[in-house]
Parts: C-alpha cells; sequence; structure tokens
C-alpha cells in the first residue's frame, strides 16, 4: 500500500538537480543493442522505466552491467532471442523501441503489442507504416507483433501525425537500412535529438532531427559508444510548477534552458518570475497567479506531459483557464481526484474549463498515471491539511527520488506503506 503523505502549505525553497531524459533514455537503451560492440549510457535516471528496459535486454540475451545506479555499459553481441517477453511491454510501452532497433541490425523482431493506456488507445500504426516503407513484412497475430526483412532498403516516408515512437523507431531502422531515407512530418522534441545524437556517435549518418524533416543515409554496422542523456525537460517542468504552486523560490539545476521555453512563457504569463542561467533555470512566485489558456502540441508547443501539473497550478489561479488537450484522446482523468481537493473544473471532451479556487484541501487521492500523479503531489504540497496520493507506482516510472528531491526543497512529505507510519508521519507534522 504504499504511498506519499504530504502535509501542505510549505513554499518550495533551495535547489534541485535534474536527472537525465527517461523518455531518451528509453530509446537510447535500445540502439545501444544495434552494435555487437560495448556501449556506456550514462545520466541514466534511475526509475523503474529504466530499469525494466535493462532487464528486457537481458531476457533476450544481451550483456547488462550497472557501473553505477545512473551508468549502463551494454553489449548486444551475445543476443540471441528475437521475442521480447510480454512482461516488459506489460511494464512499459517503450519496449516497441526494440521493433526499429532489432528490425534495422537483425532485419527481424517479435514484441507484444503496446495496447492503450490510461491517457489513450496509443496505436502504433505510424511506426507499421514505417517499417512497411523500408521493405519489412508486418504481421500482427496472437497478440504480438513480428517484423522481418530480407533487405531493408531507404524510402520516403511522411507520417500522418506528428509521433514521437513512431519517428525514434522509424530513425532507428532507417540507420541500418541501404540507401536514403526521408521522414517527413518528424516529431522535434528533444528526445529525438538525443536519439539520433547518439546513433550518430555510433556512426549512423543522420541529418535534420529537430526540425520536421529527418534524412538517414543508412550504413552496415554501428560501433561502440560512451553516451549522456540529455536532462529530462518533463522531470524539470513538473519542479518549476511545483515552485509555481507553492509561492517558493527553487532554482533547478543541470538543465537545458531553451527545452523549457514553452513551460517559462506561460510560467512567465501567469505572473512568476524566470531566471535563465546556462544549465539552471530559477523560479520564483510570491503572490497569487493569474489566469491563462494552455494549448498541449508537439515541440516545441506546450508538451502534454506537462498539462496535469498546469491545470493543477491554474486551478489555484485567479479567474478562468482554459486547458486544450490536442495529443491524447484521454487525459483529464486526474481531474475527479483533483476536485476532491476543491478544485473547480468542467472537463468538455479534450477541453478543461478551469475556475480558480483560493486553496485545496487536503484529501486521499489516486494517481491515474505517471503525470497527473506527479500533478496530484503538488497539489497536495499547497493543499491546507494532509494529502495521501496512492498509486505512486506510477509516479516511480518517471521520477527518481521525488519524494527526497521535495523534502530537499522544504516540502514536507514521505512515503509510506503503514498505517503505523502515516500516524507517525501525522504526529509529526502537527
Ligand atoms: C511519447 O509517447 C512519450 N513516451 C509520452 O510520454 C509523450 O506524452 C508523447 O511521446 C508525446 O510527447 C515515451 O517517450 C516513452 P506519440 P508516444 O507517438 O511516442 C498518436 C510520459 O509521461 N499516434 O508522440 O507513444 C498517439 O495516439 C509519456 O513520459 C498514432 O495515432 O507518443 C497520440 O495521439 C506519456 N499512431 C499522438 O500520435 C502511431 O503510430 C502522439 O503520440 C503513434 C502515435
Amino acid at each position: 500500500m504504499d504511498e506519499y503523505i504530504i502535509k501542505g502549505g510549505t513554499p518550495l525553497v533551495g535547489d534541485v538537480t535534474i536527472g537525465g531524459a527517461k523518455n531518451a533514455a528509453l530509446a537510447i537503451l535500445a540502439t545501444a543493442i544495434m552494435t555487437d560492440e560495448t556501449v556506456v549510457i550514462d545520466n541514466l535516471p534511475a526509475v523503474r522505466d529504466i530499469k525494466a528496459m535493462l532487464d528486457a535486454i537481458d531476457s533476450i540475451g544481451g550483456h547488462v552491467d550497472m557501473l553505477d545506479d545512473h551508468t549502463a555499459k551494454i553489449n548486444g553481441s551475445s543476443i540471441n532471442d528475437m521475442c521480447v517477453d510480454n512482461e516488459y511491454i506489460k511494464k512499459i510501452r517503450a519496449s516497441y523501441y526494440f521493433i526499429g532497433a532489432m528490425l534495422g541490425k537483425y532485419k527481424n523482431a517479435t514484441v507484444p503489442l503496446p495496447g492503450g493506456c490510461n491517457i489513450g488507445s496509443r496505436p502504433i500504426d505510424l511506426h507499421i507504416k514505417g517499417f512497411e516503407a523500408l521493405g519489412a513484412e508486418v504481421d500482427i497475430s496472437h497478440g504480438l507483433i513480428s517484423v522481418k526483412a530480407d533487405r531493408l532498403v531507404g524510402a520516403h516516408i511522411y507520417l500522418d501525425k506528428v509521433s514521437v515512437g513512431a519517428t525514434i523507431n522509424v530513425m532507428m531502422a532507417a540507420a541500418m537500412a541501404e540507401g536514403k531515407t526521408v521522414i517527413e512530418n518528424a516529431a522535434k522534441e528533444p528526445h529525438v535529438v538525443d536519439v539520433a545524437n547518439c546513433l550518430n556517435s555510433m556512426g549512423a549518418n543522420i541529418r535534420g532531427a529537430g526540425t520536421d524533416v529527418i534524412r538517414i543515409n543508412g550504413v552496415e554496422k554501428l560501433h561502440a559508444t560512451n553516451y549522456s542523456i540529455i536532462p529530462d525537460q518533463i522531470e524539470a517542468g513538473t519542479f518549476m510548477l511545483a515552485a509555481a504552486a507553492t509561492r517558493g523560490d527553487v532554482t533547478l539545476k543541470n538543465v537545458i534552458p531553451k527545452h523549457l521555453e514553452a513551460i517559462t512563457a506561460k510560467l512567465l504569463e501567469i505572473g512568476c518570475e524566470v531566471h535563465e542561467m546556462d544549465d539552471s533555470v530559477r523560479v520564483v512566485a510570491s503572490k497569487r497567479l493569474k489566469h491563462t489558456q494552455i494549448t498541449t502540441l508537439p515541440y516545441p508547443g506546450f508538451p502534454t506531459d506537462m498539462q496535469p501539473q498546469m491545470t493543477v497550478v491554474l486551478a489555484l489561479s485567479e479567474g478562468t483557464s482554459i486547458v486544450t488537450e490536442n495529443i491524447f484522446e484521454n487525459r483529464f482523468k486526474y481531474v475527479d481526484e483533483l476536485t476532491k481537493m476543491g478544485a473547480s473544473i468542467k472537463v468538455e471532451s479534450n477541453i478543461a474549463i478551469i475556475s480558480g479556487v483560493e486553496r485545496y484541501t487536503g484529501a486521499h487521492v489516486s494517481s491515474p498515471d505517471l503525470r497527473a500523479g506527479a500533478a496530484l503531489v503538488i497539489a497536495g504540497l499547497t493543499a491546507e491539511g494532509i494529502t495521501e496520493v496512492d498509486d505512486i507506482y506510477y509516479i516511480e516510472r518517471g521520477y527518481e527520488n521525488f519524494p527526497e528531491k521535495l523534502t530537499g526543497l522544504g516540502a514536507k512529505i514521505e512515503k509510506v506503506s503503514s498505517d503505523k507510519e502515516i500516524t507517525k508521519f501525522k504526529l509529526s507534522v502537527s
């Protein structure tokens, strides 16, 4: 029954160091098996999803050594199984990156279909379209997707929708196809660029990552590399909004301010101070914040992974705000939980109409998914009284040492797993 218990009302003050980007790391770990040489990846976030991906590499015969909590040494030469077991895809959708990686290297892969999740149906039709365009035969049966190709030949691929996963998966397969591939309408997220940079450090020839046209000249082999993951844009954004919600003064270290521009712009708009330095950002909020409008869009637009956290801040801001979720069809599930804490939000299809309230009151709430769980923690940090957030398994998938980092900023939060510990916490903060 692990949960976070929070005594709200303390402004967050101080410095916090941001870890490596989970969504870059998951894909980069898949690229690591595209060579028979040794790859060392550092600045990995020590979170459940990364552990699951490393376990999946081990399960198909790859060799994984953890040099420390944040550094993995991987060698794919001993891989002997082209089929990724279902238990890994059930834990993390990103196991589907094995398809692009293994199709590129082995021209063969079988991975369980990832299926939907709490934020939407999440199809992979665009991934399949890209693989078929490169010459792969794709078969879906018994809940598995199998891809194989005698030869992979470069192609001109237009992605009907901007898709991070499809862009990365097709880029990986095309990196070892024969000839030139062009991916049009590509996703431009920082983690797409990070994957391209890692592949290029392994000898790939990829140009244009970060724009909507990526050009790839396939190569026969990839080689060893030592690669460091970029800072996590979403973990950083989450702490920026926690500072804003608690009217605090927080400096985030080890960030790339450019990756945070959409979040910074909105924080300035609602009345925060944001100071950008080379590799850090300071957020100060001294008064009640103002309403605004948010529309989630592919990068460089406002990230969908920051939508729940921003809604929590806007539901405390004066006036009426509107949040439009354009990426996933079911990403407002947490609003019912936030309502238990006093929020006044009306959801109509993919739009949330938010009437700002003065304060939240503590309640027992459940995390419906990773980012919504983090958002509910932010709400608890500002609420009057005690908040209990359960189903924290989701939060631990993507946030390393979340309670510890918040405690380091003055928050009163603990991970507890028994009524006795809950009572002890309540006594300690009363
Ligand atoms: C990645 O998911 C991230 N996950 C998500 O972060 C993030 O929300 C999302 O990108 C958007 O930025 C990882 O990187 C592991 P998409 P992904 O393909 O790749 C539709 C988190 O909290 N689509 O960019 O699955 C899809 O349904 C997670 O860390 C198709 O229609 O997202 C969605 O509406 C949550 N067909 C839109 O495109 C496809 O073949 C964008 O999805 C693929 C996607």
